[in-house]
C-alpha cells in the first residue's frame, strides 16, 4: 500500500520536473531554406562566420555548443549573458521553439561543412 503511494508521488515529481526533450532535427534541402531566412533576418546584422563584429564571430559560438547541442536551441529561445566583460547582452528577440530547431541544425551542418556556399560570410 505505502510503497504504491510512495511509487505514484515520484512518478509524479518526476513528471513535474521532467526538462522538456528538445531534438535538432536532422539537415534537409528544407532545413538548410529556412535556416539561411531566419539568419539573414534575424542574426546576420551582428554576426559574422569567422571574425568578431556586434558579437562574437558564429563559428567560435557554435564550437561551443558543438557537444551539447540542445543548449544552442534553449539559448536561442531565452538568451542570457555569457560574456559581461567582453560583450552587451544579446539584443535577440527570442526565437520561437521551432525557428531555434531549424537555425541550430543549420549551423552545426554549417560547423561540418564549411564550404558550403550558402553558408554566411
Ligand atoms: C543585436 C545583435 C545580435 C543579434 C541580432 C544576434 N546576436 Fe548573437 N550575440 C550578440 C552578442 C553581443 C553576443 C555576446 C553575448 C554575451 O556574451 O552575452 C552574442 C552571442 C551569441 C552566441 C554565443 C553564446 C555563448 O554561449 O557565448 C551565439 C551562439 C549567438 N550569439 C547566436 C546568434 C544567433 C543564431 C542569432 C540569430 C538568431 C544571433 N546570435 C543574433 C549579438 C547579437
Amino acid at each position: 500500500m505505502w510503497n504504491r503511494i510512495v511509487l505514484c508521488f515520484f512518478l509524479l515529481l518526476c513528471s513535474l520536473f521532467a526538462a522538456e526533450v528538445i531534438v535538432i532535427p536532422p539537415i534537409s534541402e528544407d532545413i538548410k531554406t529556412e535556416g539561411q531566412k531566419i539568419y539573414n533576418k534575424e542574426c546576420y546584422a551582428c554576426h559574422r562566420w569567422s571574425r568578431e563584429f556586434a558579437g562574437p564571430a558564429m563559428g567560435e559560438n557554435i564550437g561551443k555548443y558543438i557537444s551539447q547541442k540542445e543548449e544552442l536551441v534553449r539559448y536561442l529561445m531565452n538568451p542570457t549573458q555569457k560574456q559581461p566583460e567582453k560583450y552587451p547582452p544579446m539584443a535577440l528577440d527570442p526565437l520561437s521553439q521551432k525557428d531555434a530547431q531549424v537555425i541550430s541544425s543549420w549551423l552545426f551542418y554549417l560547423l561540418d561543412n564549411p564550404k558550403d556556399p550558402n553558408r554566411p560570410r
